[in-house]
């Protein structure tokens, strides 16, 4: 895979001892002596990643803040940035799902531009200049495509922020398919599935230009030949490739942001504790159904309903509601209040308070079963 612009460099490894070698090769081109590696918990030595990382790094000193869990709350922030800014390192190198590459991001940022996230309330800091120093990120799962992006996710008193900076870009990124064959079935459904919301919402997102619709659609492609064979049976190309469409459709969201499935979807995991990805995917059908009744074209061809099926056939289903006991219309209220006012403005027809409320309900019922009706 060619570097995409000449700010981020990309390498698509096909061995565990390429993938080795290229990681050797950066830090040696960056000079690196102090690497901060931010790595999932017992996942980074389960996958793979921890020997590799040993033995690319040789005898350069290592500081090793593993996160164990997804969305980190932001006293495991500020634990990390204090021990960054103990450390001082010369690297930052993350190696995990979208939850590790986001803190070691935010890690590097609030260090360097000293802000206590702790008192952090939401502020912008894509004015506060920081020098953050350089990156290497390499995803352990094939979803988020944050190694592709400008920003980096927060919850903090079961509210999501968006922390964005030019400086959270990583310059460099490793692709290794062989990494994501520990995942489970599950973990591969919610993460895929979140490169396909990606890509769809980006392609219909209000500031999408002809660049991000490129890569949307390259991202498409792929999850449209292998994001099912990825959930079912996985071989090395269906493994190669969602790595591929992850990244191509976290550029996308790069330039345009996501919209109103990913604006839904996180008081959800914030209150009840859905994974990311499944709480997109019980959304996107909605979402793409109104935009369709105000116009709106399908991202090739992903219509409402093949978005629908394709998440059952995944196992993305809203089975969780009836198997909580949750009340649909509390759920929905709950989301509703909750809602992530800037992605819902990007949603590319606005969405009055009834036209949200409606959305949500409609997301959280089965029309087949009925699970989930009031
Ligand atoms: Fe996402």
């Amino acid at each position: 895979m060619a570097p995409e612009v000449a700010s981020q460099a990309v390498a698509l490894c096909d061995t565990a001892a390429a993938a080795e070698r290229q990681l050797g090769r950066w830090l040696d081109e960056l000079g690196a002596r102090r690497v901060f590696l931010v790595s999932g918990g017992d996942s980074f030595r389960r996958c793979g990643a921890e020997a590799l990382v040993a033995a690319a790094l040789g005898t350069r000193a290592l500081c090793r803040f593993p996160c164990a869990g997804s969305d980190p709350a932001a006293s495991v922030l500020a634990e990390g940035v204090g021990r960054f800014k103990a450390i001082g390192p010369d690297c930052v190198l993350a190696v995990g799902g979208g939850s590790v590459m986001d803190l070691a991001k935010l890690i590097a940022l609030f260090a360097s531009a000293d802000i206590d996230p702790l008192r952090w309330a939401g502020e912008p800091l894509d004015g506060i200049e920081a020098g953050l120093p350089p990156g290497i990120m390499i995803p352990t799962t094939a979803g988020s495509g944050s190694e592709a992006t400008s920003f980096a996710v927060l919850y903090r008193a079961k509210r999501k922020y968006s922390v964005e900076h030019p400086a959270l870009r990583p310059g460099r990124v490793l692709l290794y398919p062989g990494l994501t064959a520990s995942l489970s079935g599950y973990q591969r459904a919610c993460s895929g599935f979140d490169a396909l919301a990606q890509a769809i919402e980006s392609a219909t997102a209000r500031g999408a230009t002809a660049d991000s619709r490129a890569f949307s659609r390259q991202a498409l492609a792929l999850c449209r030949a292998h994001l099912e064979r990825m959930v079912a049976d996985p071989e090395w190309r269906d493994r190669e490739a969602m790595l591929r469409a992850a990244y191509h459709a976290g550029q996308a969201i790069n330039q345009t942001r996501t919209t109103a499935a990913h604006a839904l979807s996180y008081p959800l995991t914030a209150h009840y504790g859905v994974p990311h990805g499944h709480a997109v995917a019980l959304f996107l059908p909605a979402v793409v159904r109104f935009n369709a009744m105000h116009g709106v074209r399908a991202a090739e061809g992903f219509d409402a309903a093949s978005v629908r099926r394709l998440a059952d056939r995944i196992g993305l289903t809203r089975a969780w509601l009836a198997e909580g006991g949750h009340d649909r219309r509390a759920v929905a209220e709950r989301v509703v209040a909750g809602v992530n006012a800037e992605r819902l403005r990007n949603n590319p027809c606005p969405l009055a308070p009834d036209d949200l409320m409606d959305v949500a309900l409609r997301a959280l019922i089965d029309e087949e079963t009925g699970a989930g009706k009031c």
